[in-house]
């Protein structure tokens, strides 16, 4: 299938290379000169795990780069718009870009295509789509407007995307059903894992071969906001259990494993912490509230999964100010600066947020990242140095604070860092450790929804071992 995808951010160009490894044609269009250089040069514009991989093996063979939309469109049957839907002031999603991409297609057709939606966008989104191609001048029967609603995280994008828990086709159109069901027939018949077997290796749990879900294109809309809506959901449940479990003096890792081991409810998404970040959560379920209110329906609920992550972060700050009674002069200790482990992404960070809060309060900061120092360098001002590693971060730190969840940040040797910290306080927004390690080690432990572990404590308990 020959197929162009508008748009090489995370969706459009993960997608290209997905496609190009499924086998088929694919042209990615991008209007960023810098960016299509740099991809034309082999770069990887984004941290992401065998996306370099992808792109190794497919740039220049079945995977080209465009900065012509037109010419992409004519040498294509299938036209996938990645572009961006930020959010406006409003809260609600900004289809301009989507509304020049649908216009330049529409004024390209040299043929009958099918338009797919990638982006996440509010319901009746096709509609309008097809409408503006329509006032362009394009015929009702030279296209059709698909959601094919892409579900795939940051960090593991491409694996998510071989290995998907469902693909969704939203299509009012027999024709253009079955031609997206062309281009995923190698996941949904089971083919590309019989032949690639290992090439990207199986997430343990993945559905092969892979669930295909049909529906109307209003459905497919509505699937991608409610399906992170409801993530979010999760989270800010699971955040003010926390908060409940800190009044009681109750664990929110048990009551998780309690209420997660019901397979109606699941276990995952229940990880307390300083709460959801990134280009979606935030964006979707603000975007989801204002499309549910411009049909006509409040939806308060979202209002509430918002407002409980905000608080969040407000409540960690707090933890922070208890743990070290005055902040001002304070030295901080900060690891992560991306809005979840994995990913050098750093929009929407709740760990942003906090080291801003702290600066403000005059607080210096040393950070680590593994991955996303260089950006975050250029949108945080203040008193903030970063360091070559967690240990460097700790020399002479009033305390360490845990912000984001990289999986090295879980294997910290402790011992060490306790040698080099001020004072002996870990102070976790991520809850990476169990109470009674932190305990042994000798350091007072702030955590997320479970008892602080206090060093009178500890040390009365290695009193007791000896
Ligand atoms: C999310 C969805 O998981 C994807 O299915 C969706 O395709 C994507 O948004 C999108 O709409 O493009 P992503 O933002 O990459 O993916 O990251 P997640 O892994 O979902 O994490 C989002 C945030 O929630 C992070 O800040 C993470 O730290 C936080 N989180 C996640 C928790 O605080 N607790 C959890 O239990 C899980």
């Amino acid at each position: 299938m020959k197929i162009a995808v508008v748009g090489s951010g995370y969706v459009g160009l993960v997608a290209s290379a997905c496609f190009a490894e499924l086998g088929h044609e694919v042209i990615c269009v991008d209007n960023d000169p810098e960016k299509l250089a740099a991809l034309v040069r082999g770069e990887t514009p984004i941290h992401e795990q065998y996306l370099p991989e992808l792109l190794a093996r497919h740039r220049g063979q079945r995977l080209k780069f465009s900065a012509s939309l037109p010419e992409a469109v004519r040498a294509s049957s299938v036209v996938f718009v990645a572009v961006g839907t930020p959010p406006r002031e409003t809260g609600d999603a900004d289809l301009s870009y989507v509304e020049a991409v649908a216009r330049e297609i529409a004024q390209s057709l040299n043929g009958y295509k099918v338009v797919v939606e990638k982006s996440t966008v509010p319901v009746y989104t096709s509609e309008w789509i097809r409408r503006v191609m329509q006032l362009t001048g394009a015929k009702a029967a030279d296209f059709d407007v698909v959601s094919n609603p892409e579900f795939l995280r940051e960090g593991t994008a491409v694996s998510d995307f071989l290995y998907p828990d469902r693909i969704v086709i939203g299509a009012d159109s027999e024709r253009a059903a079955q031609i997206l069901q062309e281009i995923y027939a190698p996941l949904t018949k089971g083919t590309y894992y019989a032949r690639s077997a290992g090439v990207i290796p199986e997430p343990p749990g993945a559905k092969i071969p892979a669930q295909l879900i049909l529906t109307s294109a209003k459905s497919a809309e509505l699937i991608k906001h409610a399906s992170n809506a409801f993530l979010a959901l999760k989270i800010s449940f699971i955040n003010a259990v926390a908060n409940v479990c800190e009044a009681v003096d109750a664990d929110v890792e048990q009551v998780a494993l309690g209420i997660g081991t019901d397979s109606r409810i699941g276990k995952r998404f229940l990880r307390a912490g300083i709460g959801y970040g990134g280009s979606c959560f935030p964006k979707d379920v603000a975007a989801f509230r204002s499309v549910a209110r411009e049909c006509g329906y409040d939806f308060p609920m979202l209002q509430e999964i918002i407002r409980v992550n905000d608080e969040q972060r407000k409540r960690f700050l707090k933890k922070v100010r208890t743990a070290l009674w005055t902040l001002r002069g304070k030295r901080l200790a900060v690891l992560g600066l991306a809005y979840k482990g994995g990913t050098d992404d750093i929009r929407e960070s709740p760990a942003l947020d906090i080291i801003r809060s702290l600066l403000s309060e005059q607080c210096s900061v040393v950070a680590y990242d593994p991955a996303a120092t260089e950006r975050a360098q250029q949108v945080i001002t203040g008193d903030i140095t970063y360091a070559e590693d967690p240990y460097q971060a700790a020399v002479g730190a009033d305390a360490l604070l845990i912000l984001t969840d990289w999986e090295g940040f879980a294997a910290l040797d402790l011992a060490r860092i306790k040698s080099l910290l001020r004072y002996p306080i870990v102070i976790d927004g991520r809850n990476l450790y169990s109470r009674e390690t932190m305990q042994k080690e000798g350091l007072l432990y702030v955590s997320v929804g479970r008892a602080t572990v206090e060093l009178e404590s500890s040390r009365a308990s290695a009193l007791a071992k000896e």
